[in-house]
């Protein structure tokens, strides 16, 4: 997959709807959205909260599946996928989680090293890990575990963990939301480095107007529906 250049997204008439348990009508989170992402492109994604932001995200990674329409990632339609083929495209996408998502029990680097023990030497990966959180200004803090991190230094560390595996598609979930502005930009330089570095494609969440400046392109997402692209 992207073969050292980012991977070609394209989003068809993607639509996802959930059912609701007090049986009223199914809530339509995504409807018909329709974008085309070129390989190495930043593309920002905004709207007000609620306006399908993170299930697009979930559904270009692979994570969660749609009630209608598809996503196709170089090529190759998501659906069609078998799980192991998923389990393989799912290690050359990077994402970065609007709650982090960082295992409990695992130290800091373990948690950054943990994409890559199924394929690296675990010396190597903690190698690594290790110099991924030096970039993010972690490098004191190696042994800590999750709960004994800050919000924003978790977001770094989860930063540190999607990058590791030098992704050809990061997906990143307003990764600047919980730092301070000095923090936020290093951030915005490390995940900007990656696609010149890479070439890799960027899909990024976001509510900075001025961290959207920095991609190429911004669309808007209204009750689930794409209304606007600039
Ligand atoms: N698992 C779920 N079950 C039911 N409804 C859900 C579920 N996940 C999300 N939704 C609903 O889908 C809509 C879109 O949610 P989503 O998380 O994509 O919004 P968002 O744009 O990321 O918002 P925010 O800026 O607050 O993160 C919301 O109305 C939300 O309540
Ligand atoms: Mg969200």
């Amino acid at each position: 997959m992207g073969q050292g250049g980012g991977t070609r997204v394209r989003i068809r008439s993607l639509t996802r709807r959930y059912e609701t348990v007090s049986g009223e009508p199914p809530l339509v989170a995504l409807e018909r959205v329709d974008l085309e992402i070129e390989p190495g492109e930043r593309v920002a994604v905004m709207g007000t909260s609620g306006s399908g932001k993170s299930t697009l995200l979930h559904l270009v990674g692979a994570l969660d599946q749609p009630s209608g329409g598809g996503v196709e990632l170089d090529g190759q339609e998501l659906a069609c996928l078998s799980g192991r083929e998923r389990a393989e495209l799912r290690r050359s996408i990077g994402m970065v989680f609007q709650d982090f998502r960082l295992l409990p029990t695992l130290s800091a680097l373990e948690n950054v090293a943990a994409p890559l023990v199924p394929t690296c030497r675990p010396r190597l990966a903690r190698t690594r890990a290790q110099a991924a959180l030096e970039e993010v200004g972690l490098g004191q803090r190696l042994r800590a575990l999750p709960r004994e991190l800050s919000g924003g230094q978790q977001q770094r560390v989860a930063l540190a963990r999607a990058l590791i595996v030098e992704p050809a598609l990061l997906l990143a979930d307003e990764p600047t939301g919980n730092l301070d502005p000095a923090t936020g930009s290093l951030v915005l330089e490390l995940l900007l480095e990656l696609g010149e570095r890479r070439g890799a494609t960027l899909l990024l969440v976001t509510h900075d107007a001025a961290v959207a400046a920095c991609c190429e392109r911004t669309v808007r997402l209204e009750e689930g529906r794409l209304v606007e692209t600039m």
